[in-house]
């Protein structure tokens, strides 16, 4: 095939090839613009040529080459101004996209509706730190310096010379308040506590508490249980039945634990209730004279109660959780639910 016979064949095709996207372009430049292209060959050719020959097979390549980079800059232009309006228009027919919103965690939403019901009746919130000292988690509050009471809860130690350690039990906000706050008080004190315990369905090694603590003169009993009353109604509604039974903490007395009907059989007996009928839900009392003494407050002149109780058990009872651990997996298919 002589060159003109090359180049009339190369310029039909270029002519036929359509030219509507950005891979048509791509094609086409490598096909005839690109160095090793047939048509970019044929200027290798021009050097065998003779002299008289080469002048006019210049001028016809060059001719084509003009009219095939023409043809490209032209579609080139219309190809990417279409790319960009197509860019900026919405696609109205596409499915939306899915809003993944975050969610509040389940035992921040429990935390929260505790807070709201106390808060109706004057509570306000207390914090205090995490990693607590002998004294406000054991020994202000009446544990004895060797009494059995400090291997209820099983302690995470830091440091053994300063005796600092996770606290154990938010009990500790107690004592930090009434060192610093005078009477009347009415604390809420909601926070995250540790314990070396084995893992399992129903005990972490750190889990939420939120501790309750009324001083002023003249608490009694009485405004105790209406207090815990008011709460476990506004919580887990009017139907439900609430009974003290006496029980022991080194910072109260007398000691109480409060329990609920329970959420599942309503007390006829099920596995959760273990056929009781009952849930234990927390634990409660007046503030020992000791503990207020330790404070710098007088037993004599003021007297109030003390109330503590797990965020977890409150979920898992009102959601039917049936396993502690979910609440520390982070899967989402478990949070979103709440
Ligand atoms: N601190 C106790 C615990 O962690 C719970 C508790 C019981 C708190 C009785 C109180 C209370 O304030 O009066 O097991």
């Amino acid at each position: 095939m002589n060159l003109k016979e090359s180049l009339k064949k190369i310029k039909e095709e270029s002519e036929s090839f359509s030219l509507n996207t950005k891979e048509d372009l791509d094609k086409f430049r490598l096909k005839f613009l690109v160095k090793k292209s047939e048509m970019m060959e044929l200027f290798n050719i021009i050097k065998d040529l003779a002299a008289e020959e080469r002048k006019e097979a210049g001028r016809i390549l060059n001719e084509t080459r003009n009219l095939i980079e023409e043809k490209f800059k032209q579609h080139q232009e219309v190809v990417l101004s279409k790319r960009e309006e197509n860019a900026n228009k919405e696609d109205l027919s596409l499915p939306p996209l899915h809003n993944q919103k975050g969610s509040r965690h389940a035992i921040s939403i429990i935390r929260n509706r505790i807070i709201e019901i106390f808060s109706r009746i004057g509570f306000i919130i207390e914090e205090g730190p995490e990693i607590e000292d002998d004294w406000h988690n054991f020994s202000a509050l009446n544990f004895a310096e060797n009494h059995p009471a400090r291997d209820m809860q099983d302690t995470f130690f830091i440091n053994m010379e300063d005796q600092l350690a996770l606290r154990t039990h938010t009990s500790s906000v107690q004592i930090r308040t009434m060192q610093t706050q005078k009477p009347p008080i009415r604390i809420l004190a909601p926070g995250r506590v540790y314990r070396n315990e084995a893992v399992s369905a129903r005990a972490n090694c750190f889990f939420h508490q939120i501790e309750g603590l009324y001083i002023d003169e003249k608490v009694s009993f009485a405004d105790l249980k209406q207090t815990l009353y008011f709460f476990v109604k506004e919580m887990y509604g009017d139907e439900i039945e609430v009974r003290f039974r006496p029980s022991y903490f080194p910072f109260t007395e007398p000691s109480a634990e409060m329990d609920i009907s329970c959420t599942i059989c309503k007390g006829k007996g099920c596995n959760v209730c273990k056929y009781s009928g009952w849930l234990e839900i927390l634990g409660c009392g007046m503030v020992h004279p000791n503990v207020l003494k330790n404070c710098g407050i007088d037993p004599e002149k003021y007297s109030g109660f003390a109330f503590g109780m797990g965020l977890e058990r409150q979920s898992m009872l009102l959601n039917g959780v049936n396993d502690l651990r979910t609440f520390f997996d982070n899967d989402t298919r478990f949070l979103k639910q709440f």
